[in-house]
Formats: structure tokens, C-alpha cells, sequence
């Protein structure tokens, strides 16, 4: 350790797209964040290749690494920890992080640190734009938490919702080294859906910010388009069933109609836009009321690349807001919406404090 109380952590982030690296201090200060996205490259294909994820990733790890330490202006010396998202995510880009993570490691002498990509998006919902880091939840604060830092003092329980192009989770959040999963996608993320809804639209890639756009335009109550909420208690998503649905919509029932799409006016296509968006926005307020409800959330945390939907934060803020003053919300600021190794390298501090280390041995995952 460089000083007697900063710990400087370099995170580093490849599970899919982005090729990132980040130092944070303190878990909280941010001093630099780098992030290369390969959405051009993928771009044509309506979604991420994997294997030109891992090339790219291959391509830009160095530079990115390189970039993120003199940025910080720090060197080896002033690193205590490399901290390394190495699941889930697509494990021929994970392993591309993981190994530049472990040859640091070994190299430089430093403990590794292995993050959970999911727990990462959690943690950002805790960070200020600045980078700074609210207290986390917990049933009664001690003093020495209160006035800790001005804004919103995170009281707990609380119910984090990451939604993101690979997820779609809830978690009973209560620490942050040990969030536990209440209910998750069964099949396609929300991300996901937005993606393979623009490209069925015609629209451009990554579809999220595309249908939020086209949507300002439309009227969402145009079509009504199925709500899968699995049963009354479920805490699990399903998405494929409302794509299935703007498909056939789009090319009639059996597909062997012409595609629609090429012959609709503007305004069709934003009233298809925003009717999806509000029937996906939807299912994931009605989820995360009824995972608060069960846990008696006070706090709602709101992380991934689908957070930077303002259909949704306007939609759990009123959630919130029929709840208050019992219930607030925090949201990812939005450079750490989308993947980011600020994230990997905040939550590293509070595995740092812990000793949590891995070893050398450490291997990419696709699931957790
Ligand atoms: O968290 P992220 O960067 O990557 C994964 O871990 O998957 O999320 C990317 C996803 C993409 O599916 C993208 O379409 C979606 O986040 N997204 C949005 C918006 N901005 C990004 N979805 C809806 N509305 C947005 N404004
Ligand atoms: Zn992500």
C-alpha cells in the first residue's frame, strides 16, 4: 500500500463489448476510466460476435490498461490490487481480461481480485457521477454514517434491478459482497430484446437508445403487446415472448407474410417502439414492486445498460415515489450504466478489505 489509508485498485472489464480499465481509489475516487467500445464492429451484425469481441479485445487490452494508469498517473508501484471482472459474460472475451489481470498480478506482485460482472453493475448504482460511493444499506446506519457525504443516505433493505444486453436480474442487496439473487431472465435479457426489436425495426444498433429515441414519437398505448410475468410470486423475467410477438406483428403469424416494416409510415414504427418499450418497462417496474414488497425494500437500485432508459427510471421513480417517503431510488450515473471498470474496481475495494484474493488459477465463467 502507497499511503497509509488510500488503496488503489486498477479494475478491468472485457465480458463483452467494452474493453475497459480503471483506477479507483478508495473504492470511491475515481482517477481514471478508460473504455474502448467495439459497438461499430458488431454493429452490421445486429448484436456481439464473440469471437470478433475476443479479438478486438486481444487488440485494445494493452493500450487500454496502458492509458487507464497514466491517466491516473500512477505506476506499478502505487497499484495494491488488480481486480478483474471474470464472470459471467462471454468467456472468450472474459478470458482476455482475466489473463492480463492474472500476468499483472503475477508480475507486479499484487494481490488479484475476482468480481462477478452482475455484483459490478450492483455496486455502480452506489456510485455518485463523481465516482463516490454512498454507504450501503443497512437497517439501522450507525452514526458514523450519517452526514458521511451529502445526497440520499442509503437505507436498507433494498432491492437492486440490473438490467443490462446479457441480464436481467433482481437481487435482495444487504452488502455488498453478498447480494443474493431472487429472480432472473429465463430467457432473453431486456437488453436483448431491445436489440433484436430494433434490428426487426430496421432501426440502428445497439437498439436501446434507437427505440428510446423512435419512441418519443409514438404512442405506447398503440398496440397492446403481451406482459409475461410467470405466475403471480415469480421474480423471473421472460423477454422472448414479446419479440416473438413485434416479429409476427411485423411479418404476420406464420412469416411468410411480406415484411411489413419497409412499407410503414414513421409514426408506425414509433408507435410499435414505444408500445414494446412500455410493455418491457412494465414487467420490470411490476417485478422490482413485488420483490420490494417481499423484502420490505426501502432503496431501489437501478444498474446496466437498460438503466439509461428514461422510460424505466421515470417508471420506478413513480413506484417509488406511491411508496414514499418509505422508498427511494438510486441509479447508476450514466457513464457507469453501461459496462465500465470503474464498477469492477469500487467493488474490488470492499473484497480488498475483506482479503477476499484469487489465485493464479483463476478461470473465465459464462454463468454466475
Ligand atoms: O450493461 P451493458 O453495457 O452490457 C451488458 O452487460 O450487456 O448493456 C448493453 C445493453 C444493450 O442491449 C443496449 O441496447 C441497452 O443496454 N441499452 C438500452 C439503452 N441504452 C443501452 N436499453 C434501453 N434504453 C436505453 N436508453
Ligand atoms: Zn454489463
Amino acid at each position: 500500500m502507497n499511503k497509509i489509508d488510500s488503496v488503489n485498485i486498477l479494475g478491468i472489464e472485457t465480458s463483452c463489448d467494452e474493453t475497459a480499465a480503471a483506477v479507483v481509489a478508495d473504492g470511491r475516487v475515481v482517477k481514471s476510466s478508460i473504455v474502448a467500445s467495439q459497438t461499430k464492429l458488431h454493429e452490421k451484425y445486429g448484436g456481439v460476435v464473440p469471437e470478433i469481441a475476443s479479438r478486438a479485445h486481444i487488440e485494445k487490452i494493452y493500450p487500454v490498461i496502458a492509458e487507464a494508469l497514466a491517466q491516473a498517473e500512477v505506476g506499478k508501484d502505487d497499484i495494491d490490487a488488480v481486480a478483474v471482472a471474470n464472470q459471467p459474460g462471454l468467456t472468450v472475451a472474459l478470458i482476455v481480461g482475466v489473463t492480463a489481470a492474472k500476468t499483472l498480478a503475477f508480475v507486479w506482485e499484487k494481490p488479484l481480485i475476482a468480481i462477478n460482472h452482475l455484483h459490478a453493475h450492483l455496486q455502480s448504482a452506489l456510485l455518485q457521477e463523481d465516482g463516490f460511493e454512498l454507504p450501503a444499506p443497512l437497517e439501522v446506519p450507525p452514526k458514523s454514517l450519517i452526514g458521511h457525504r451529502e445526497g440520499p443516505l442509503l437505507t436498507g433493505p433494498a432491492v437492486a434491478l440490473i438490467v443490462s444486453g446479457g441480464h436481467t436480474s433482481l437481487y435482495d442487496y444487504h452488502s455488498p459482497l453478498e447480494p443474493r439473487l431472487l429472480g432472473c431472465t429465463i430467457d432473453d435479457a431486456a437488453g436483448e430484446a431491445f436489440d433484436k426489436v430494433a434490428s426487426i425495426l430496421k432501426l440502428s444498433y445497439p437498439g436501446g437508445p434507437a427505440i428510446e429515441s423512435i419512441a418519443k414519437q409514438g404512442n405506447p398505448k398503440a398496440i397492446r403487446f403481451p406482459r409475461s410475468m410467470l405466475g403471480k410470486d415469480s421474480l423471473d423475467f421472460s423477454f422472448s415472448g414479446i419479440k416473438t410477438a413485434v416479429l409476427y406483428y411485423c411479418r404476420g403469424q406464420d412469416m411468410k407474410g411480406e415484411d411489413k416494416v419497409d412499407s410503414m409510415s414513421d409514426e408506425q414504427i414509433a408507435d410499435i417502439a414505444a408500445s414494446f418499450q412500455a410493455a418491457v418497462v412494465e414487467v420490470l417496474v411490476k417485478k422490482t414492486q413485488r420483490a420490494a414488497e417481499k423484502i420490505g425494500a426501502k432503496t431501489i437500485l437501478l444498474g446496466g445498460g437498460v438503466a439509461a432508459n428514461m422510460e424505466l427510471r421515470t417508471a420506478l421513480q413513480r413506484m417509488c415515489d406511491s411508496n414514499s417517503p418509505l422508498r427511494k431510488l438510486l441509479v447508476a450515473p450514466e457513464q457507469y450504466c453501461t459496462d465500465n471498470a470503474v464498477m469492477v474496481a469500487s467493488l474490488a475495494y470492499h473484497k480488498f478489505k475483506a482479503k477476499l484474493f484469487a489465485d493464479l488459477t483463476l478461470e473465465p465463467k459464462a454463468t454466475g
